[in-house]
């Protein structure tokens, strides 16, 4: 139910650009935390997976690193008002947000993939990210305790690093590298 609420929330949301501008604002701390952890930079070319329609993480990823952002989703609706949102950014030529759903293997080069905590199969999605890229490296973020039944869980993984976050939804971000 939440995560039909934020899917929605997002494509409301994403056709005023002072809406978008309020509702990436919270996030600014939390990408300077993941991209801490995981040393992203402008060399990168990231996955992110399950961006919706306000694609805050590929937007700031963009921003704050300079890296190459694939946006995926699986829903032809949040994909579109995606398209538009980064378009108000100005970072066509950073981000390319593209239709596909992340259980099937993505068809270009990517250096760093970035799970969405509403992301799913997570498992799935896994073995498909660890059958694809060499070395493995992936940023996951993590539901609060609380929350943790409205989402899909995340397999058992050694991280090598944790990021840990004063959000409501979610308290901490893994990056895990193999
Ligand atoms: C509501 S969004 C939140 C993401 C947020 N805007 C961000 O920047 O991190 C979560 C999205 O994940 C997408 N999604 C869930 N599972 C997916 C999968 N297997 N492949 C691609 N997209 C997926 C949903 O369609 C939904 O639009």
């Amino acid at each position: 139910m939440i995560r039909q609420f934020i899917a929605r929330l997002e494509k409301v949301v994403s056709h005023s650009r002072w809406l978008s501008a309020l509702y990436i604002a919270p996030y600014k701390k939390v990408l300077d935390r993941e991209i801490a952890i995981a040393n992203v930079d402008s060399d990168d070319v990231v996955l992110n997976i399950g961006c919706g329609a306000i694609p805050f993480t590929a937007i700031l990823l963009a921003q704050k690193t300079d890296a190459f952002v694939y946006a995926i989703d699986r829903d032809l609706r949040a994909v579109k008002a995606a398209q538009r949102v980064v378009g108000k950014y100005q970072l066509q030529d950073r981000i390319k947000v593209v239709l596909h759903d992340a259980v099937e293997p993505f068809s270009h080069d990517v250096t760093l993939a970035f799970l969405s905590l509403q992301a799913q199969p997570k498992a799935k999605i896994v073995d498909v990210l660890k059958e694809t890229m060499r070395p493995f490296r992936l940023l996951a973020r993590i539901p609060a305790q609380r929350y943790q039944r409205f989402y899909d869980a995340f397999p058992e993984m050694e991280a090598k690093k944790n990021a840990f976050h004063n959000m409501k939804a979610f308290e901490k971000t893994l990056y895990i590298e193999e």
